[in-house]
C-alpha cells in the first residue's frame, strides 16, 4: 500500500466554540478577537462545535438559533471569508461528517485514565450529575479530531483548554509513532497574542462565565444600561489612596480586571490604562470601563443583528466554510484510513 505522507504545513490557525446561550464579553476579549487576530498571517478555520454542545442536553430550537447566532458573532467580530488574499473559513463543525468519523478513530488511542484525568471533564460531571454521558466523556477526543483533520498549527484557546489540547498532541504522536508515519500534524496550543483574561466583576477570581450569570457576567447583547449597573456594581477593593488605581493583578483582582477591560476594548496594555486613569477613584475607573464597553459594544451588536436578519447569507457563508474544509478534512481521514489498513471504499 501507498503510504500517503502529510502535505507541506502552512501555518494554519483553528478554533472553534460551543453555540449556547450568549458568548460573554470575556468570550469576545479572550476568544474571539485573539482568534481572529490569526486570520492576518494564517490559512484560518474557525468553527462552531455543535456536536460539542450536546453533550449537555440542549433545547432543539435553542440549538438552531445559537448556532446562527454564534456565526453571526465571529462575523461580527471581523471574521473575513472575502478576503481575496486569504479568506478565513467558517463552519458547523456536524456539516462535515468526517470530525465524527475521526472521532471514532482516535478514540481507539486514547486511554480511559486519560479522559478520567481531564479537569473539563470533572467539573462538568459536578455541574450535570444526572447526565454524565459519554460523549461527555469523549469530548476531548472528538476536539482532537477537529484539530488534527486541518493540519492545525496553532490552536488559540483559553487555559481552560489547554489539557485537551495538550492530549490532542499526544494522540497525534502517538498514533505517528505506531504506525511509523507523519500522518498527523502535532499542533502547539497557543496563547492568544492580546487574550484578555476577563474575570467575573463580583469575584474577581473567578473567570467571567455564562454558567455563572447576573451582576459579574456581561453579556454581548448587555444594553448600555445594563452594561452601567453591572460595572458600577463591580467588586474594587477598600484602597482609597491617591495609588489605588494601578496595575496589580495579585494583590488588587478588582481593579486590575477593569483595567483589562478597559485595555481589551482599546487595544492597549492594562498598564497604559492604569497610567491614564491614576489618581482617580473607583467611581472614575468603573465609568471609563462602562464606556469602552459600550463604545465596542454597539457597533459589534448592530452588525452581528445585521447578519441575523439576513439568515440566507449568513448560511451561505457557512454552506461555503463547510465545502472548504471539507476536501481538507477528507483528505486528512484517507491518510488515517490508508495508514491503519483499512479497505478504501470500492
Ligand atoms: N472545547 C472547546 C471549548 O469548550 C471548543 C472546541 C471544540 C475547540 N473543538 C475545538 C477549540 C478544537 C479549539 C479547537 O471552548
Amino acid at each position: 500500500m501507498q503510504p500517503m505522507e502529510l502535505p507541506a504545513v502552512q501555518p494554519t490557525v483553528l478554533t472553534g466554540i460551543q453555540p449556547s446561550g450568549v458568548p460573554t464579553l470575556g468570550n469576545y476579549l479572550g476568544f474571539f478577537k485573539p482568534a481572529l487576530s490569526f486570520q492576518a498571517t494564517h490559512r484560518a478555520y474557525y468553527f462552531i462545535v455543535d456536536h460539542h454542545a450536546i453533550t449537555a442536553r440542549q433545547a432543539p430550537a435553542d440549538l438552531l438559533a445559537n448556532t446562527r447566532e454564534v456565526a453571526a458573532w465571529y462575523l461580527a467580530a471581523g471574521l473575513n471569508p472575502e478576503n481575496p488574499n486569504n479568506p478565513a473559513t467558517l463552519f458547523v463543525q456536524s456539516h462535515v461528517r468526517a470530525h465524527v468519523e475521526l472521532g471514532w478513530i482516535l478514540n481507539t488511542f486514547t486511554q480511559m485514565g486519560e479522559l478520567e484525568r481531564m479537569t473539563q471533564y470533572k467539573d462538568k460531571s459536578v455541574q450535570h450529575a444526572q447526565n454524565i454521558n459519554v460523549g461527555l466523556f469523549g469530548y476531548p477526543v472528538l476536539q482532537a479530531a477537529d484539530i488534527l483533520l486541518y493540519n492545525a498549527t496553532d490552536v488559540p484557546v483559553g487555559d481552560d483548554q489547554k489539557q485537551h489540547v495538550e492530549l490532542c498532541r499526544d494522540i497525534a504522536l502517538r498514533f505517528n509513532h505506531h504506525y511509523g508515519t507523519s500522518t498527523f500534524h502535532v499542533p502547539k496550543h497557543t496563547i492568544p497574542p492580546h487574550g484578555a483574561r476577563v474575570r467575573d466583576l463580583q469575584d474577581p477570581t473567578k473567570k467571567m462565565s455564562k454558567s455563572r450569570p447576573g451582576l459579574g457576567c456581561v453579556l454581548l447583547t448587555d444594553t448600555p444600561e445594563e452594561v452601567e449597573k453591572k460595572f458600577k456594581r463591580a467588586v474594587t477593593d477598600s484602597d482609597t489612596g491617591p495609588d489605588a488605581i494601578r496595575y496589580a493583578p495579585e494583590e488588587k483582582p478588582g481593579v486590575a480586571n477593569l483595567l483589562e477591560i478597559i485595555a481589551g476594548c482599546r487595544d492597549q496594555t492594562p498598564q497604559q490604562a492604569a497610567v491614564q486613569l491614576h489618581g482617580q477613584q473607583y467611581g472614575a475607573l468603573k465609568a471609563e470601563a462602562a464606556a469602552a464597553v459600550n463604545a465596542m459594544l454597539q457597533p459589534l451588536q448592530a452588525a452581528q443583528q445585521g447578519w441575523l436578519q439576513n439568515t440566507q447569507k449568513l448560511d451561505d457563508v457557512l454552506r461555503r466554510g463547510a465545502a472548504q474544509a471539507e476536501p481538507v478534512a477528507n483528505a486528512t481521514l484517507a491518510r488515517v484510513k490508508a495508514a491503519m489498513g483499512y479497505l478504501p471504499p470500492l
